[in-house]
């Protein structure tokens, strides 16, 4: 039985993740940490309450000391690393908590691997594509690709990405980065595209487009990521950085206008209803105009793919956030902050 540390397990990803290892692996010890940030919401694991092998622990990867003595506490052997700041639109109004968390934070982490010596196993770092910056209309990006990060959040994530590989050509350590495009699925915060788009349209509110809306991102289902996560940490090879991506590239646009579509399907309104919610607005400074990434080496070395494609994400996105009004109202009145004193007593 080893013990797994996974980071910002309350978060998007991280709940998708954690209760893929928690039911996966019953034979490894599952500690979630996670500061519960205004992005951490531990009813998206409320179904793991009462695991027999998982462990909630609220801390901030910030707190050296504190995540020193979690090490030691849980006999850490893995980490797999999620907890950050997500959002670049946040990164730009205030960078500080961007270099806080993502750089400092991932820094602690790697110091607490390297001082339990012989008894560390992996260093798994969640990382993202955005990192590499800006496409022009064609190509993609491969591991290969020069990292040129343009916002403060990909910055940090860049800086945080080289302290990994750091820590393994300095002290040895075994680690595996992989870098990836835009997720999308149940529970991601209502900040992100996707889940911002479905609940306007749901209220009838202006659906915000950034510009022309002619960005172009590569969405991948959180779920394909997951399974992505596992083949990197049992197969990836020490110091090897993996491209995971769902090649599936779409305008912002033409995103907004197939949600619409969509939304205005299920709730059994006139087409058009939604699409007339769209409003053009000032673009994001510094806005990258296109991700695109080139899984090759996952697919070959690994052995995975993605296998949801887009149209069929977005509409089981949809109807999850149809289906499950009371999480976004509660993540969008601040209520679902009262579960962690509600469970925990804290
Ligand atoms: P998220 O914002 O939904 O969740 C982040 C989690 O980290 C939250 O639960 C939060 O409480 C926790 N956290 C934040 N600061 C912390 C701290 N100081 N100490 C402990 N916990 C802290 O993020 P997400 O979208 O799930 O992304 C998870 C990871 O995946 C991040 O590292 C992100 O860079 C990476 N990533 C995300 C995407 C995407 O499309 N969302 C794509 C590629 C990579
Ligand atoms: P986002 O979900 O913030 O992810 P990222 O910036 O990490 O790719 O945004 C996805 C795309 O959607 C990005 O090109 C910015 C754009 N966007 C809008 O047009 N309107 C919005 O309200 C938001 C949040 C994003």
């Amino acid at each position: 039985m080893a013990t797994i540390l996974m980071t910002g397990g309350a978060g998007f990803i991280g709940s998708h993740a954690v209760r893929h290892w928690v039911t996966r692996f019953p034979e490894h010890h599952i500690v979630n940490l996670d500061a519960l940030t205004y992005a951490g919401n531990l009813a998206n694991l409320d179904d793991l309450r009462g695991a027999a092998n998982y462990t909630f622990v609220k801390g901030d990867i910030c707190d050296r000391e504190f995540v020193a003595s979690l090490f030691e506490t849980h006999q850490v052997q893995h980490v797999i690393h999620m907890a950050a700041e997500s959002h670049v639109d946040r990164s730009i109004q205030g960078p500080l908590a961007f270099v806080r968390t993502n750089i400092e934070g991932t820094l602690n982490l790697l110091e607490a691997a390297r001082g339990r010596g012989e008894d560390f196993g992996r260093f798994y770092h969640i990382s993202t594509d955005e990192v590499y910056g800006s496409l022009g209309p064609e190509g993609a990006f491969t591991e290969s690709t020069a990292y040129d990060p343009r916002s403060p959040y990909s910055a940090s994530k860049a800086s945080s990405d080289h302290l990994v590989r750091a820590y393994f050509h300095t002290f040895g350590l075994d680690v595996v980065i992989s870098n990836c495009s835009n997720n999308y699925g149940p529970y991601q915060f209502p900040e992100k595209l996707i889940p911002l788009m479905i609940r306007n349209m749901q209220l009838g509110q202006p659906l915000p487009v950034y510009g022309k809306g002619d960005n172009i991102r590569d969405w991948i289902w959180v779920g394909d990521h997951v399974t992505a996560m596992e083949h990197v940490f049992e197969k990836g090879q020490s110091g090897e950085t993996y491209n995971l991506g769902g090649q599936q590239e779409c305008t912002n646009l033409d995103l907004v206008h197939r949600l619409c579509d969509i939304v205005d399907d299920a709730l059994r309104r006139p087409q058009g209803t939604s699409r007339a919610l769209i409003t053009f607005v000032t673009d994001r400074p510094g806005h990258d105009k296109r991700y695109a990434i080139d899984p090759t080496k996952a697919r070959e070395e690994l052995g995975w793919e993605a296998t949801v494609k887009l149209e069929e994400g977005l509409r089981q996105t949809v109807q999850w956030y149809l289906q499950n009004a009371a999480w976004l109202e509660s993540v969008t009145s601040g209520t679902y902050r009262d579960y962690y004193a509600k469970q925990y007593g804290g």
